[in-house]
């Protein structure tokens, strides 16, 4: 006991760790809608933020990353830091997602790879045998000190605005592995997965060891909440991605448990219920399935995010408008929602549009829950 009686905690007399310092408990951002949504907690107002909210779309973020390579900006905290910040600033999203890719810790650990502007990231010597699993080594800290030191900044630069820290599920890390870059068909990575199960399972036993760490590195620096990135995972059915995939899913999960967890992929309509039984806090969905759809699918006990047609913002805005609406309504269904698109923002989206939905769904539904008063005006 304390002379004011209270307790002591019995950790109070080491030395603060990042994680103790800036525990979600006691970060400024614990009480943000965002973070309340994630907890499936009552909210002032429906949470939004933006996959790919920082990049391409943004002049600010093309005039910063002039002359600069992606990967070279990647390991750059003050380009880190800036361009993280620009879409909170521009738009008052709900939270930041850090910006990164979801290849650094591949490349931070000697896997040789580069991201090609337009094409995404290419490998110059793709997976094919169990020698190359000595190619993906367990990533420590010390690989990505200009991780830890970007997320520290930005989470005090951030204040109460909470900082998503990400990382790429193993099945899709392993489709640019086994592929050597982007893939329609992953035909490769499918092969590899149904004609070697074992070596398979080797590959994503690695990748989840280097992705929990990449995880746990952003999160023992300040991130609030994580996404695992699984974006190209819907090209399996539930029952290979159960038996061949989702344990591996599911031990990056529950590393990092201490924070909320979103889980999220491309065309997963089929694998929603088994993203969740991955270990998910909030399921991500894309627009593809309607969120009340998803809601039963998923199941109790999950927030879902989503789900906006990224396409969507290139319409009229009384269109943009009566559907951020009817995903609002649709929201409804589930525990808790978080607003997002339904995938990333494509490079082309008017920036105007993005603040246009953020002020939508900041102002909500209002009493009405039925045609809304964008029923007046569309
Ligand atoms: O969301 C954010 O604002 C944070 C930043 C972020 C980036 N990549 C920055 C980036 C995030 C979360 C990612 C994750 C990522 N990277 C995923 C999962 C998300 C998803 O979209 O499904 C995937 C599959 C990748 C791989 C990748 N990296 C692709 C397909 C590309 C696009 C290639 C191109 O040029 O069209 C990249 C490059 C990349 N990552 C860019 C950005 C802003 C564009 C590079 C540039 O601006 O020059």
């Amino acid at each position: 006991m304390t002379p004011d009686g209270t307790t002591t905690l019995p950790t109070a007399d080491l030395p603060a760790s990042p994680q103790a310092t800036r525990s979600p408990a006691t970060s400024p951002a614990a009480d943000s809608a965002f973070l309340r949504a994630c907890r499936r907690e009552p909210v002032p107002h429906t949470p939004v933020w933006f996959m790919r909210q920082a990049g391409r779309a943004l002049p600010e973020y093309r005039r910063l990353r002039e002359g600069n390579q992606m990967l070279d900006a990647c390991a750059t905290p003050e380009l880190v830091t800036e361009i993280t910040l620009q879409p909170v600033r521009r738009y008052g999203v709900d939270a930041a997602i850090f910006f990164s890719d979801i290849v650094v810790p591949l490349k931070a650990v000697g896997v040789d790879l580069d991201i090609v502007p337009g094409v995404g990231p290419v490998v110059a010597q793709p997976f094919r045998t169990a020698a190359d699993l000595d190619r993906l080594p367990a990533l420590t800290p010390e690989h990505v000190p200009y991780i830890t030191e970007a997320v520290g900044d930005l989470v005090r630069e951030l204040g109460a605005t909470p900082l998503i820290g990400f990382a790429g599920a193993p099945f899709t890390l392993a489709s640019y592995l086994v592929e050597g870059g982007p893939s329609k068909n992953h035909a490769a990575t499918k092969a590899l997965m149904y004609g070697d199960p074992e070596l398979w399972s080797a590959l994503l036993d690695r990748l989840a060891t280097i992705t929990q760490a990449f995880l746990r590195v952003q999160i023992d620096a300040g991130a609030s909440a994580v996404q695992l990135f699984d974006s190209w995972v819907g090209a399996l059915p539930a029952a290979d991605y159960r038996e061949l995939v989702q344990p591996h899913s599911a031990r990056v999960l529950a590393a990092v448990a201490d924070v909320p967890r979103i889980h999220f992929g491309v065309g997963t309509g089929e694998l929603l219920h088994d993203m969740g039984k991955a270990g998910a806090d909030v399921v991500g969905v894309d627009w593809r399935v309607p969120l009340g759809d998803a809601v039963r699918r998923i199941g109790p006990g999950k927030a879902v995010q989503g789900n906006l047609d990224p396409t969507l913002v290139f319409a009229p805005p009384e269109v943009v408008a009566r559907k951020v609406r009817e995903t609002l309504r649709e929201g409804q269904a589930a525990e808790a929602h978080v607003f997002n698109l339904g995938h990333g923002v494509l490079p082309d989206t008017d920036p105007d549009a993005l603040l246009r939905v953020v002020e939508l769904v900041h102002a909500g539904l209002g009493t009405d829950s039925g045609e809304g008063p964008g029923a007046e005006h569309g």
